[in-house]
């Protein structure tokens, strides 16, 4: 069969990594991918954002299935358009992805089906919002309403922030449209779970748990990235956190996307804040989460293209995910700067070495190729990864693999999965 990867991260080279140990795909076609994908498969051009285009593409190369990396084209409508053309694909309908494209909609949506989540007010202009920040307690949570690259969450801690922070989101429109609605949302603490789900719209198939590394430094300093690392590991979620997780959060939205008239088919990520109180949902992702789906395959056993292909035909309830038993960890290597302005072009050497490692697989995000040398293209650049009998062993792993590989400017945080670590240490 002929399988059709659209994107360009490293999680879509992850996903194109386990197509390609299935024995049933012939063939492989990345849009756009990147250097990693290309030793895979061929690449194509191709921009996301053209979802017609998208589908002229699955349709001249007779693509049998269709997998969406990011939430780009899902809330564009990628799924509509090649349901029309009778395309198979994985993923939601722009109606069902409206559930990441539009913050206020997946807020009014928890609340409208009593689903956990932490109080929040809409505000629609500038001065709703200054009038809500009048009675809230700090700090406080300021989210941009529409999709926003990773930059549109930020927490205030005092109201002068806060103030700034609208003026930026509202006044000055520094993420265009995205924040013309912004959400005021209660600040919790508690540990952050990565939930991803698999579904048909009949039948639920949740992956293992999986933890993010959000923030650029170490101990979750500094700003927010698109994430610098994650790990997974059976024992993260004990099996009456994710039986609740299960009925209160994941089982409630499916119902009632469906009750609204918007049927979901796809991954759905539910992004999770285990407070004292209980599970809460901090937002959902339409798509699975990069870097998660980095630890995630390397664990999974099963033949990926099968459970798609159930899904696909809405036969989900026949498929399952086996994991092995080890662990995993994924450090993603990043450009100097980033998550801010970053520079491109910088040579990257030390990967076939990293590689030479038991258990270790070396992702690509931000690489292409330049007069046959590879080199850095975006922000976050390499997503090393490594399974190991335990977490611990997976992440010693990954970071002697991290140390082969060099390339101008790379930073990365050196405390991926430590809090993971700590934690399972705990709990023997
Ligand atoms: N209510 C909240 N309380 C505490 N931290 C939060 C809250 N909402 C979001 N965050 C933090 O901000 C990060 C980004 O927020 P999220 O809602 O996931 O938006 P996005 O992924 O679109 O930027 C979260 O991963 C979490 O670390
Ligand atoms: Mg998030």
């Amino acid at each position: 069969m002929h399988v059709l990867v659209i994107g360009s991260g490293g999680r879509e080279h992850a996903l194109a990594w386990k197509f390609k140990q299935s024995p049933r795909v012939k063939k492989l076609t990345c849009a756009p991918g990147n250097a990693g994908m290309a030793q895979l498969g061929e690449c194509v051009t191709a921009d996301v954002k053209d979802v017609a285009g998208l589908a002229a593409l699955a349709e001249k190369i007779n693509a049998d299935l269709t997998v969406v990396g990011p939430e780009l084209p899902l809330v564009l409508g990628v799924a509509d358009e090649f349901a029309r053309r009778g395309l198979p694909l994985i993923g939601p309908t722009k109606a069902a992805a409206e559930i990441e494209g539009s913050k206020v909609f997946a807020k009014e949506f928890l609340k409208r089906h009593g689903i956990p989540t932490p109080g929040f007010t809409v505000c629609s202009d500038h001065g709703d919002a200054y009038v809500a920040l009048c009675a809230v307690e700090w700090p406080v949570v300021i989210k941009a309403d529409g999709l926003a690259a990773g930059k549109g969450v930020r927490i205030a801690p005092e109201p002068d922030d806060a103030t700034a922070i609208i003026e930026a989101f509202m006044e000055k429109r520094e993420l265009g449209p995205a924040g013309d609605r912004v959400i005021i949302e209660e600040y919790l603490e508690g540990e952050e779970l990565s939930f991803i789900v698999l579904t048909d719209g009949k039948s639920v198939l949740p992956f293992a748990p999986t933890q993010d590394h959000k923030r650029v430094f170490d101990n979750d300093q500094g700003p927010n990235t698109g994430g610098m690392g994650a790990c997974s590991d059976e024992a993260l979620l004990d099996a009456a956190l994710r039986a609740r997780i299960l009925r209160e959060i994941v089982e409630p939205t499916f119902r009632g996307l469906e009750a609204e008239g918007r049927p979901y088919q796809g991954f759905l990520y539910f992004g999770l804040m285990l407070t004292a109180d209980g599970p809460k949902v901090l937002e959902f992702n339409c798509r699975m989460g990069d870097p998660e789906c980095q630890p995630l395959v390397v664990r999974l056993e099963s033949d990926l293209v099968d459970v798609f292909e159930k899904l696909a035909a809405g036969r989900l309830g026949e498929a399952e995910l086996r994991w092995s038993a080890d662990s995993s960890a994924c450090v993603v290597l990043a450009a100097q700067g980033y998550p801010g302005n970053y520079e491109t072009g910088k040579p990257i050497t030390g990967i076939e070495e990293a590689e030479k490692a038991d258990g270790v697989a070396v992702f690509h995000a931000g690489t292409k190729r330049a007069d046959g040398k590879l080199v850095t293209a975006g922000g976050r650049v390499l997503g090393v990864t490594a399974r190991g009998a335990d977490l611990r062993a997976a992440v010693e792993r990954a970071y002697a693999a991290v140390e082969r590989i060099r390339f101008d400017g790379m930073h990365f945080r050196r405390d991926i999965g430590a809090r993971g670590v700590e934690k399972l240490a705990a709990q023997r």
